[in-house]
């Protein structure tokens, strides 16, 4: 066997309300997560001891050690079932690097169906799951896809209901924000305030359910929003970039500094798309759609 190919999605958090940091240092959380049609590819081929390859424009920023959630993800799944991580993991990078889109979540949910297939183990779905919230808190919705809400840190799944498909544009930023520092922006940002419970907004379940994009726009919302922008504040030119150029609304994507604009077709995702390229504003720009799915086993070729 030459090896296990899974494609795994990004996410944009629709809403993102965070509450008040835990004894703990996690944040609890309402997370709406969105799976989008942008992807990394994770092969899993047999061989002596572990080791992981990168490939992609951002690969040089991508750590090929044990701190690699891909790789961690084969430890964990080994030590489970009382075997060696034997494995080589070549991750195909196309998911901005410490964007704010899950892409190392991504990897680790990849890696770790990659390996349960190489290996032959059929790990039940739950242990799975399990497994991925040892491994972050955004990788138990990196496996599932689709749309989801997140609660505790995230990690703790509901799956939702989608009815129609979203157009997003998104904006790569220079360089990744590290998710850890803007949760502790959000505390200095927070302090002395009262910070209510996190809660999913209704009226934005219900536009995803009926697939309005309207509605959508008018209720994304990201709490890590104003601690991103703190940090990194050429972000609100680019949202204006996007806006101006006919998005029906921008926002941060999770905790940046990707920035996420949802558009009402496909054709004003190439213009707005066009627009943020030409503005410099940003790196790149990506054109998306959602809902996308879970991580899943690709045909052998
Ligand atoms: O779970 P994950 O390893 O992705 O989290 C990375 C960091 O982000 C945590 O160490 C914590 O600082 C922050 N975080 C948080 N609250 C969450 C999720 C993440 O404060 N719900």
């Amino acid at each position: 066997m030459s090896g296990v190919t899974v494609r795994v999605p990004a996410k944009v958090n629709a809403q993102l309300a965070v509450g008040a940091a835990r004894p703990d240092g996690f944040h609890d959380l309402a997370n709406v997560f969105l799976a989008v049609s942008l992807y990394d590819e994770v092969t899993a081929a047999p061989a002596d001891g572990l080791t992981v390859t990168c490939e992609g424009p951002d690969a040089d920023k991508v750590p090929l050690d044990r701190t690699n959630l891909a790789a961690r993800a084969a430890e964990l799944l080994a030590a489970r079932h009382g075997i060696a991580p034997d494995v080589h993991l070549h991750i195909k990078k196309d998911i901005p690097v410490a964007g704010g889109m899950a892409g190392g979540s991504a990897d680790g949910a990849g890696a770790l169906l990659a390996c349960d297939a190489l290996w032959g183990l059929g790990t039940p779905r739950d242990v799975l799951l399990e497994i991925c919230a040892e491994l972050g808190s955004d990788v138990p919705f990196s496996l599932v896809g689709g749309a989801a809400l997140g609660t505790g840190r995230g990690e703790k799944l509901t799956e939702l209901p989608v009815g129609g498909t979203f157009h997003w544009v998104f904006a790569v930023a220079d360089g990744g924000l590290s998710t850890p520092v803007v949760f502790g922006e959000f505390d200095r940002l927070a302090e002395g305030v009262d910070i209510p419970e996190p809660a999913a907004s209704p009226a934005l379940l219900e536009a995803l359910a009926t697939g309005d994009t309207a509605a959508l726009a008018a209720g994304l919302a990201n709490d890590l929003q104003a601690p991103a922008l703190s940090l990194r504040p050429s972000l609100a030119a680019t949202l204006a970039v996007g806006t101006d150029a006919g998005a029906l609304a921008a926002l941060v994507s999770g905790s940046g500094p990707t920035t996420a604009f949802l558009v009402k077709d496909a054709e004003t995702a190439t213009a707005v798309a066009a627009a943020l390229t030409a503005s410099g504003t940003c790196r790149t720009a990506r054109v998306a759609t959602s809902p996308a799915a879970g991580a899943t086993v690709l045909p052998a070729v």
